[in-house]
């Protein structure tokens, strides 16, 4: 783009008050001619929205809108994510990825406010984050055009950056820069680069700021009871409390018995592999606690079909495709099966785990007469030989006509074919 080509045009910023956002503020403005409002909001990681507002304006912002979106990101965002069991690639509670469609909504509602026909964020142009904020935009507002500096245009090292805001007035702040890359918010912290790059080292101690190291954690184990309403967690211990007080909670009592700690290497939307240190107290411990439950009240079938969408659901929040027609399908099924997802959950934390203790639910399907070995016993043991003798049709039918394990037959595997003569092995002499 030409220098000041836009000039006079307004352009919305998702900005976060760190270095890179605020130097695209004047950068934006210096380089294209905007005028540049910036978007923030907090989704549980901003201490200090008054202050987030001053540096923005101190960057060269001609306006400064920052909102509160805890409730809003966990009734909208992190619920549904629960109660899908989204985990990507089976850990990662997607903190990071379900923040995004929620921070692009915000930036396009305050690009509709102020007519603006560009919005922009500070996403590299490796990462997740990019697709995330360039497919929801595009969803909510395809007439919306999405720049961002740090994906080309910008081109600064971290010592360049700090030596334009510097020259500009721009606060840097003086603290130790972190060596990581860092992204949180209240369903976990997310934590990549630095020494963290090479797969085989340790995560030094500095990675974490949540969580106690397991080893230094309490000796004694605290029992907690969460119980749910219709899939969603409602109280802990008897108390009961809204969601954002909840995971914030969750997040202090795990984090002080060392539970959430994730050290995962998963797979990136741009396709390369990536080592990253989540840091999830609440979100362990809850979808711990809500997938226990479901297992006493949903179908086996359910339960099977359930754990395959869960996979779908959690590539679909991690590839950025919230806003989509899928999603809303997918969804539409996860809520029909929370019905009856009530009752209580009694967990165990120490040391780094989270375990299920107890459980119990008005709609629960195990039942003591069906299951006990004991007296009371109410399954009627004799018809199962009728079922084992249709369940076990196909099977005698194929062997008398296959002859698939018999003497002479191909699909042996690696049994011998007389097990009890089976070649002696050489035992090694030491
Ligand atoms: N890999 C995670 C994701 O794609 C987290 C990325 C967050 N960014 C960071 N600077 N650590 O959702």
């Amino acid at each position: 783009m030409t220098a000041q080509q836009h000039k006079g045009e307004t352009c919305v910023l998702a900005y976060s008050g760190g270095l890179d956002t605020s130097v695209a503020v004047a950068w934006l403005r210096e380089t294209h001619g905007f005028e540049v409002v910036t978007c923030t909001g907090d989704l549980g990681s901003v201490r200090d929205l008054d202050a987030i507002q001053k540096k923005a304006i101190a960057s060269g912002a001609r306006k400064a809108i920052v909102q509160d979106a805890r409730d809003i990101f966990v009734r909208f965002f992190v619920w549904p994510a629960l109660q899908a069991g989204a985990l990507y690639e089976e850990r990662y509670p997607l903190a990071t990825a379900l923040g995004r469609p929620l921070l692009a909504k915000l930036l396009v509602d305050v690009a509709r406010d102020e007519n603006a026909r560009f919005v922009a964020h500070g996403c590299t142009g490796k990462g997740n984050d990019q697709v995330r904020f360039d497919l929801a935009v595009g969803a909510l507002a395809p007439d919306l055009k999405v720049i961002a500096p740090m994906r080309g245009g910008m081109n600064m090292t971290r010592d360049e950056e700090i030596e334009y805001a510097r020259e500009r007035g721009i606060p840097v702040e003086a603290t130790t820069k972190s060596p990581y890359s860092v992204d949180e918010n209240l369903w976990g912290r997310s934590v990549e680069a630095g020494v963290l790059e090479d797969p085989w080292g340790v995560p030094p101690r500095d990675v974490f700021q949540w969580t106690v190291d397991p080893d230094e954690a309490p000796a004694q184990p605290r029992e907690i009871v969460i119980a749910f309403r219709e899939g969603l967690p409602i109280s802990l211990d008897g108390d009961e409390l809204g969601g954002v007080d909840l995971v914030e909670r969750l997040n202090k009592l795990g984090g002080k018995y060392g539970v959430g700690r994730i050290d995962q290497i998963e797979n990136r939307l741009v396709g390369i592999k990536s080592r990253e240190i989540y840091e999830a107290p609440a979100a362990v411990i809850l979808h711990t606690a809500h997938r226990a439950l479901e297992d006493m009240v949903l179908s086996k079938e359910t339960l099977r079909l359930k754990a395959k969408l869960a996979q779908e659901y959690a590539d679909l929040v991690y590839n950025g495709l919230w806003f989509t027609a899928h999603h809303q399908d997918l969804a539409a099924y996860v809520r029909s099966t929370q019905r009856f997802v009530s009752g209580e959950i009694r967990l165990r934390l120490h040391r780094g785990a989270a375990t299920i203790a107890g459980r119990r639910s008005p709609h629960s399907l195990y039942s003591t007469a069906l299951a006990t070995y004991g007296k009371g016993d109410q399954f009627d043991h004799r018809a199962s030989e009728g079922f084992i003798t249709v369940f076990g049709l196909p099977l005698r039918t194929q062997a008398r006509t296959q002859a698939l394990w018999g003497e002479g037959s191909e699909a042996m595997l690696d049994v011998p074919k007389k097990a009890l003569e089976a070649p002696k092995t050489k035992k090694k002499t030491t």
